[in-house]
């Protein structure tokens, strides 16, 4: 997804415009380019492709300068090539967004008969050239003024003016834009992350807000103009954050933390001497909760549904899941008594975002479950939940779907425990088997040699098949996603119970499909599910815990992980599938950490 930059300094910004957006590359992207401002001449310079690529082309022309801005592309209107890359300057203004312009046709013809002229297929090219037709009759802040009031959707923005060598103007709506402060330096960032290596000290723009940078110092506006103060937040240190160490990426060092994330999240939350889990202050009284809620996208979503099988093993709760992007367009009956748990890993989803907008404009108290504290799902919640996992860099999740469902699995088990639907020996019991999931954890790594192997039969496979049942479900889900997205083969992830509803149409000779089936009370119906599909060629790795002796010579593939308790299979079963995807794209040599055409944090809709 588009992310922006703006440094106002007193030396040279460009480099560091270029460092900060390699840290924001983790969003995925397709162009980049940025604009300084050089003896008060706008100096634009873009490209398709990688930021490596601009940063030659500096290497190549330079772009001198002590105030800049930069972008990097996730297309949305026009073809990922230079022309539509970032910033969009007219010789007055240079322009850098995140969003999109809604009414950008309708903006774009009124300009057109203005006589003015389009370069670009973009939406952004409409706010340069208001921009432009504006600075005409008025002052760089009046003109931001005026041009965002015509704008219709998201954004977030930076810009530059010809003339005014000290400052960039940021603009918020929808989109989330973060400034950062330093002796003799200000920045302006999609997210605290890219601004890290610079500052620790962020502000954050609310919806309407506009920004003044100067190198010494920043004010902010309302929508209203009235100069307003923003609160500074320090942000934590996260060591050797960009580092890969020994690993060959950031996916796979993400994989081999889970044990250590998983114990630092247990930590935050549970008391060891009194064996409780700290969750203080809950939007709604536990004991008036009518339904759980629970809203995320992609492997968030899919905690959402491990979730939905815990909460109704625990607690007499009813509960519901959604999609974001289905959630914020349904007719949803809200209920003040209904607690709504918004899980995302980057905080910035546009989508979930949405959704919990919805809900916070129908009166109800939201609940968030992020990884990034500082995200905008955080500080627009009532109630935020960290999972404490660190920052994940690689674009397909890992490490935060554990802790995303961890933190779920113990708000349930309070939950439970405060309504009086758990036995406090049995809430105790519990708590004591968490805190030996990072342990098993680490035993399930110890499957990465065998999958290494299996993975080499995945490489001419036309497709495979996950299966599980009850919570495992969502397991197999996550599996496949996992695959699609690493490898970019096709993968389906299917209730093992389903199967003769259609799918066992797709199974013939040496179709791999994956059974994941735990020892609990669906174990033997997974079983005679995964014959019918051997009895049909299809070619199964079985992944368990179960003891007991399957006797067929057709399962080609079997995975034993450490026997737990029913309701922590799934943490234990993810391990498997996630080296299983990662192995298969290793093999295959796809961008493990970036794989194509998706985003870690997906900012527009
Ligand atoms: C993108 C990422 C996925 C992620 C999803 C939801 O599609 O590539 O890995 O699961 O967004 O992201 P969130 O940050 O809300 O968890």
């Amino acid at each position: 997804m588009c992310g922006i930059i703006g440094i106002a300094s007193n030396k040279s910004v460009s480099m560091n415009i270029i460092n900060s957006l390699k840290k924001l590359e983790y969003r995925g992207y397709d162009s980049a380019g940025l604009a300084t401002l050089n003896n008060n001449e706008i100096n634009e310079k873009k490209c398709s492709g990688r930021v490596e690529q601009l940063e030659k082309i500096l290497f190549k022309t330079s772009a001198e300068g002590n105030l800049g801005i930069g972008h990097v592309r996730w297309a949305t209107h026009g073809v990922p090539n230079t022309i539509n890359a970032h910033p969009h300057s007219t010789e007055i203004v240079s322009v850098v967004h995140n969003g999109i312009i809604e009414n950008s046709n309708d903006l774009k013809k009124q300009l057109e008969l203005k006589g003015l002229k389009f370069k670009s297929q973009t939406d952004t090219e409409v706010i340069t050239l208001l921009l432009t037709n504006e600075l005409k009759t008025h002052q760089p802040f009046d003109a931001v003024h005026k041009t965002l009031k015509q704008l219709k959707g998201s954004f977030a923005l930076g810009i530059i003016f010809k003339n005014f060598k000290d400052i960039i103007i940021g603009a918020r709506r929808g989109s989330p834009l973060a400034v950062g402060y330093s002796k003799d330096e200000n920045y302006l960032g999609s997210d605290s992350y890219a601004l890290k290596t610079m500052t620790n000290k962020i502000s954050y723009l609310d919806d309407g807000d506009i920004c003044v940078l100067t190198k010494d110092n920043v004010s902010f506006y309302d929508v209203k103009k009235n100069k307003i103060n923003k609160e500074v937040f320090i942000l934590s240190d996260d060591k050797n954050v960009s580092d890969k160490g020994d690993y060959k990426n950031f996916m796979s060092k993400e994989i081999f933390e889970q044990p250590i994330t998983a114990k630092n999240c247990i930590h935050e939350y549970v008391d060891k001497i009194r064996d409780d889990i700290n969750f203080y202050n809950f939007p709604i009284k536990p004991q008036s909760i009518n339904k759980i809620v629970l809203v995320g996208c992609g492997t968030a979503y899919h905690s959402c549904l491990v979730a939905k099988y815990w909460f109704e093993a625990f607690t007499s709760l009813n509960v519901e899941t959604d999609i974001a992007s289905e959630f914020r367009y349904r007719n949803v009956r809200f209920n003040k008594n209904n607690l709504y748990l918004f899980v995302s890993q980057s905080g910035e989803t546009a989508d979930t975002a949405a959704a919990l907008d919805l809900c916070k404009k129908n009166g109800i108290k939201t609940c968030s479950i992020v990884n990034v504290v500082e995200s905008s799902i955080a500080r627009n919640s009532d109630w935020v939940l960290p999972i404490h996992a660190g920052p994940e860099i690689g674009v397909a999740s890992t490490k935060a779907f554990i802790g995303q469902m961890l933190v779920i699995y113990m708000l349930c088990l309070k939950i439970a425990d405060l309504r009086g639907d758990m036995k406090k020996k049995d809430y105790q019991k519990k708590i004591s088997n968490i805190k030996k999931l990072p342990e098993l954890l680490e035993r399930c790594l110890k499957v990465e040699d065998k999958i290494q192997l299996i993975a080499k039969d995945f490489l001419d496979s036309k497709g495979s098949m996950f299966l599980g049942r009850g919570s495992s479900f969502p397991i197999a889900l996550e599996g496949a996603l996992k695959l699609k997205e690493l490898s970019y083969l096709h993968a389906e992830g299917y209730p093992a119970g389903e199967m003769k509803h259609g799918p066992l149409a797709l199974i013939e000779n040496g179709l791999p499909v994956i059974v994941i089936a735990p020892h609990d009370k669906y174990f033997h119906k997974t079983v005679s599910n995964m014959q019918e599909v051997i009895a049909r060629g299809g070619k199964i790795l079985l992944i368990t815990d179960s003891n007991e002796n399957i006797v067929n010579e057709n399962i080609r593939f079997k995975i034993d992980l450490p026997l737990v308790e029913e309701s922590l299979s799934p943490f234990l079963f993810t391990i498997p599938l996630q080296l299983l995807a990662y192995h298969v794209a290793l093999l295959k040599k796809c961008d493990i950490d970036k794989p194509r055409n998706l985003a870690k944090s997906v900012t527009v809709e």
